[in-house]
């Protein structure tokens, strides 16, 4: 009963904690990546948001539906590929699959999704505007 009290006190404490660690957090900045006729349907653009090294992939699904994630798989950290006719991301290493439109994982090894790019569409251009998840 004791430890079952403790448990109960010590997750709160951390929930509190990742709260207010959460909101310390700067905003990330609003970033151009690439203007939208750059990039035909079906096509992809590695990008570094927000700071240099931080490599992410835009894929365009369809005429107005951009989506951008981390571009490391979340098992050992290779980088993925779109195949947008299948609906995934590949990770060649050891055959990891992720959802293209949501960035879960489908199959092999990965358990957590890809760390999502928020994004923005406005005067013809794609901006990163944030990221969730990871
Ligand atoms: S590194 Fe991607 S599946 Fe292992």
């Amino acid at each position: 009963m004791i430890l079952t009290s403790l448990a109960f006190v010590v997750g709160q404490f951390w929930l509190v904690f990742r709260h207010l660690k959460n909101r310390r957090r700067p905003a990330m900045p609003t970033r151009e990546i690439v203007r939208i006729d750059a990039i035909p349907v079906g096509g992809s653009r590695v990008f570094e948001y927000p700071e240099p090294r931080a490599f992410r992939i835009l894929v365009r699904l369809d005429q107005s539906t951009f989506v951008a994630y981390a571009q490391q798989c979340t098992h050992l950290a290779c980088p993925v590929i779109p195949d947008p006719a299948a609906g995934v991301l590949h990770c060649p290493c050891h055959h990891g699959l992720f959802d293209l439109r949501t960035g879960q994982p489908l199959a092999g090894p990965p358990r957590r999704a890809l760390q999502r790019v928020t994004l923005k569409i406005e005067d013809g251009h794609v901006f990163a505007t944030g990221v969730e998840g990871g």
